[in-house]
């Protein structure tokens, strides 16, 4: 939610910093500015809409090589050219962007700041205003700075500029996440590192409540107390070809064909010495100490959660619930004794599922996240990690880690039915690179996927999804990309349930995408179909070999059953691209989304 970069050195800083917003735009493009510093003083840029708008406003004889900037994803304010980041203090001295939401500004503003007129609806305003009343009282700029901070309430990364100290940043971070890139003769600041792989790969890791003072020469981190922290730089293992598009027109698709090679790549990475997939001794051992785990999710991540919890039942024997991290953390229900919690998350920064985890950190109960970001929030606050390794994903819309989610909790779901001496009666790795190719033939037949997006859902106003077992939390997940991305009204429900109520709902040529891998429901799953038909619906069945038949659109090749959402996902994808992609929708980034929230 929102990104935030900084630049001090010798180079142009204006491109330096929209080329870092462009990286980070999956975090928000509302709407976007650059402040940026030379002899004349501070130049504040800013534009509703995209960086490409943004980049059109900014005035490109104004040299500068120090400078912060930021994209934006509205939470206090419309997004508008006002609302926009850069913000600055009434005389102008101090100009800010910031990441995060500040809870108690408005208290804030009636203790420190009355008779001072705003000019935005942002809670980021008020921090700007407050540090120049603190330096107007006369404390230095890290000073108030520092005092600022200790007010507020919330989360935050910030980067700011004072008009009368040329050669600094000041940065600061508390939940919203923040680094520092190192070079030679410049250093820069960023929410991801993704942003400055352009001009380095060496970063260093900010902690929340630090103080980190930035120049050309040097970058000093403190605690809000003044203590000096040395850290070391680690280099950011992220190759630029990850993070470019390539030939591909959209990045959705660029991932959605990277599936194979994902799911190929996490056999390898989970696998042991002996070939034999493997997970840490010490996720075992939590794992066999406890007697419930909790999945908390959100979104996408969510879904993946649903069908890890019929791995870990059905393959492990752990009894294992499913919660949605915004609900979780605020009606926590009765937890077991001895509970593990499983948080999975792509970004693994996503403030609904952080804030359960410091809850449950405080109640003494070890955690796992499952994410695609090593270093990430969700993963240095957790007890144990287990990566993703699918790569950079880029696309609001989340395709790769979710395929990249499922192999990682069927391995971790094997591995410990193993320790626990269960034959689970199939080789999953063999079953996976099966898997493997099953999803190639799905993104290889794209002409056809795009036929059945054209068919169904060029004019729909809706469209449902349904399946019985595992095929239900599929249907949830093709609804929520359809709907996030084409805007068409999307609902993934349990065949079953259908007569229940929903059934209201089929009109004459309703889309209704049946998933009908799951043998054990093959029938039933059937005869909701027929229901459905019966009152008008268009019905577009997915099924697999092995009980296929002839009225089914789309027959997937045979893999395990349990191994069935890996694949049958992927056709969901490509329609769901192909439908935003006739209805003139921007795929990549979704109107009122953004890919990472890190806002509860
Ligand atoms: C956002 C994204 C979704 C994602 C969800 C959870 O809403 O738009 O695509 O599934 O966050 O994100 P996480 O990074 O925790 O998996």
């Amino acid at each position: 939610m929102c990104g935030i970069v900084g630049y001090i050195g010798e180079q142009d800083a204006k491109e330096i910093l929209l080329k870092g917003l462009e990286r980070l735009e999956y975090r928000g493009y509302d709407s976007a500015g650059i402040a940026v510093r030379n002899s004349a003083g501070i130049t504040v840029f800013k534009e509703k809409g995209r960086i490409a708008d943004l980049r059109a406003e900014v005035n490109g004889d104004v040299e500068a090589v120090t400078g912060i900037g930021h994209t934006r994803w509205a939470t206090h304010g419309v997004p508008n050219h006002v609302n926009a980041h850069p913000h600055q203090s009434v005389t102008e001295r101090f100009t800010i962007v910031h990441n995060g939401v500040i809870e108690n500004y408005h208290h804030l503003q009636r203790d420190y700041l009355q008779g001072v007129s705003m000019k935005s609806d942002t809670d980021t305003e008020i921090v700007v205003q407050l540090i120049e009343k603190f330096s107007s009282e006369g404390l230095t700029t890290k000073e108030a700075f520092t005092k600022t901070l200790e007010l507020l309430k919330g989360s935050y990364a910030i980067a700011l500029m004072d008009a009368e100290e040329a050669q600094t940043i000041y940065v600061a971070k508390n939940k919203s996440p923040l680094l520092v890139g190192l070079g030679e003769n410049f250093n820069v600041v960023a929410s991801d590192a993704m942003a400055m792989l352009q001009v380095t790969d060496q970063f260093v890791e900010l902690m929340d409540k630090e103080i980190v003072i930035v120049r050309k020469e040097n970058v000093d981190i403190y605690t809000l107390g003044g203590d000096r922290i040395d850290r070391d730089p680690f280099t950011a293992q992220i190759d630029m070809s990850d993070i470019e598009k390539g030939t591909y027109p959209h990045y959705m698709l660029k991932e959605i064909d990277e599936q194979p090679a994902v799911v190929r790549k996490i056999i390898q990475a989970y696998q042991n010495e002996q070939d034999e997939l493997a997970i840490e001794p010490e996720v075992l051992e939590a794992l066999q100490q406890a007697d419930r785990l909790y999945i908390v999710a959100a979104g996408t991540s969510y879904h993946a959660g649903l069908i890890g919890k019929e791995y870990l039942e059905k393959l492990a024997k752990i009894p294992v619930e499913v919660h949605i991290a915004s609900e979780f953390g605020y009606n926590m229900p009765l937890l077991s004794e001895r509970p593990l919690f499983i948080f999975i998350s792509q970004s693994g920064e996503t403030a609904d599922s952080r804030q359960v985890l410091v809850k449950v950190k405080d109640l003494g109960h070890p955690a796992l996240t499952i994410t695609n970001v090593a270093g990430s929030t969700l993963s240095r606050e957790a007890d144990y990690t287990l990566l993703l390794h699918a790569g950079p994903e880029i696309a609001v819309a989340s395709t790769k880690a979710y395929t990249a989610q499922l192999a990682v909790l069927s391995i971790l779901s094997a591995v410990a039915a193993k320790a626990k001496g269960l034959d689970i009666g199939f080789d999953l790795e063999q079953e996976l690179s099966i898997a493997a190719n099953a999803i190639q033939a799905q993104v290889d037949d794209k002409e056809n996927m795009e036929n059945i997006a054209r068919e169904y859902l060029e004019t729909t106003r809706n469209c449902f999804f349904i399946g019985r077992n595992l095929d239900y939390y599929v249907g949830l997940e093709g609804a929520l990309k359809l709907k996030e991305i084409s805007y068409i009204q999307a609902e993934g429900f349990a065949g079953g349930e259908l007569k229940h109520g929903t059934i209201a709902l089929i009109e004459e040529g309703t889309p209704v995408i049946a998933l009908a891998t799951q043998e054990a429901v093959n029938l039933n799953i059937r005869g909701n179909v027929k229901e459905v038909v019966a009152r008008g619906a268009n019905p577009c069945i997915i099924s697999m070999a092995g009980h296929a038949e002839d009225e089914d659109r789309l027959v997937l090749p045979a893999v395990h059953e349990l191994l069935a959402p890996i694949v049958s996902v992927v056709p969901l994808q490509l329609i769901s691209y192909y439908a935003a992609l006739h209805r003139g929708c921007d795929v990549d980034k979704p109107r009122n989304l953004a890919k990472s929230v890190t806002v509860e």
